[in-house]
């Protein structure tokens, strides 16, 4: 039977590009891991698992290893699959979906091999309440209480990981009130860890949307757990939640641990707007649903009429893209007048920008470096930072 002390090869996976955001939100948890592509990797206990779950503000998932062994043919697959300890992380009469991906191997029907796999589980633990396959990369966003399984073929290596968090991590629970073309909140984390801001400065989103950004320096900068981003300070819910071996009291100590934490205010401004006044009542209420609404300034005000507290601090803007023809001209003079008001209100401030391509970001007028690539809603972008010329104005 395992116990609590055991060691797990623990995986969590993010957006390309965000791997080493990953890597050093888990340092400081105390956590070594490595970075691979997708994702890193550790080994460690149950409180890392649970650890990296509720802290982790980049990744999308946690996962622990379940079985890896060679296959080459569908006998092999059946032999080694009925060995897989399944009933550990599905309980009594539980439903599981399959993720199944093949690269250079024999077994390539992802279908046949998702069935087996299927097979094999209910010949161990018994008649599944339901059962799916899901095509979607990440194992879909949230497909309620059945247990993912991620099942890899490659060159005939099978590896099976059991998914740790559920729905995906980006879902800390507080918006559902959206604007257009909204951020995920792992994105939105990573342009402010990307950023290099630390939570220490003002950091001001002119065009913030649904507020993703201000809610996410919010919850930085109050030291507030992602998996705690409502006022109750209540854990949102997990996948190992429901697994047999679930560890309640260790799970308590560790939530109990990540509120100790908290910090009682920001200690600095926080502000975000944005001319849309539908897009600043979303804010506003999603705010309010991750308990910082005293922590986030919001208002509905046009870029040209922002209004910066002393800095210098940090701007973070994820400015609109216009993939559509004819939204090029306006969005060139967009980036230009978002340029000329930087440089006029917020000399010496850092910008850090979600650029969709150089063309534009060149309007903005502010020599700027590449922080990371990712890709955004399946379009590439890069977080682009530098400072804005000039000196700063007052201090923060
Ligand atoms: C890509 S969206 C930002 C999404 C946001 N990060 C979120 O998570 O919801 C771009 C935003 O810029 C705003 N915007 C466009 N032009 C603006 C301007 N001149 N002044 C202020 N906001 C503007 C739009 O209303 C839109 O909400």
């Amino acid at each position: 039977m395992p116990g609590p002390e055991d060691r797990h090869s623990l995986f969590a996976i993010t957006a390309p590009g965000l791997e080493p955001l990953a890597q050093a939100e888990l340092r400081a948890l105390g956590i070594d891991a490595v970075v691979e592509p997708g994702g890193v990797a550790w080994t460690g206990g149950l409180d890392d698992l649970y650890a990296a779950n509720l802290h982790l503000r980049t990744a999308s998932r946690v996962t622990v290893l379940a079985a890896g062994f060679r296959a080459r043919t569908f006998f092999e697959l059946e032999r080694h699959a009925r060995k897989v300890p399944w009933e550990r992380w599905i309980p009594r009469g539980g439903a599981v979906r399959l993720r199944v991906t093949s690269k250079k191997s024999k077994l390539y029907h992802e279908g046949a091999i998702a069935q087996r796999v299927l097979e094999a589980i209910e010949h161990r633990v018994g008649p599944l309440a339901g059962s799916g396959v899901v095509d979607d990369e990440e194992g879909g966003e949230d497909a309620g209480d059945a247990q993912l399984f991620i099942v890899r073929f490659v060159r005939d290596a099978c590896t099976i990981r059991a998914d740790a968090s559920g729905a995906l991590l980006h879902l800390r629970g507080y918006r559902q009130a959206l604007a257009r073309a909204p951020l995920r909140e792992t994105l939105a984390a990573a342009m402010l860890l990307g950023s290099g801001w630390k939570g220490e400065s003002p950091l001001l989103d002119p065009m913030c949307g649904s507020g993703t950004i201000p809610i996410e320096a919010a919850l930085i900068a109050r030291h507030i757990a992602p998996g705690l981003a409502n006022p109750e300070r209540e854990p949102r819910r997990y996948a190992f939640a429901a697994w047999p071996e679930f560890d309640a009291a260790r799970w308590s100590a560790i939530v109990a641990r990540a509120r100790g934490e908290i910090r009682p205010a920001a200690g600095i401004r926080i502000l975000g707007s944005d001319r849309d006044e539908g897009a600043i009542e979303a804010a506003t209420a999603n705010a309010a649903r991750a308990g910082v609404s005293e922590d986030v300034d919001l208002s509905v005000r046009a870029v040209s009429a922002i209004d910066p507290p002393p800095g210098p601090g940090s701007v973070v803007i994820n400015p609109p893209y216009g993939v559509r023809v004819g939204e090029r001209d306006p969005l060139r003079n967009l980036y230009a007048a978002l340029g000329r008001t930087l440089r006029a209100r917020c000399p010496g401030w850092t910008l850090a920008l979600l650029s969709p391509d150089r063309g534009l970001e060149g309007q903005v007028g502010i020599p700027l470096d590449e922080a990371l690539r990712t890709s955004n809603g399946g379009i590439p972008v890069r977080l682009v930072a530098g400072r804005v010329p000039g000196e700063p104005t007052g201090d923060a």
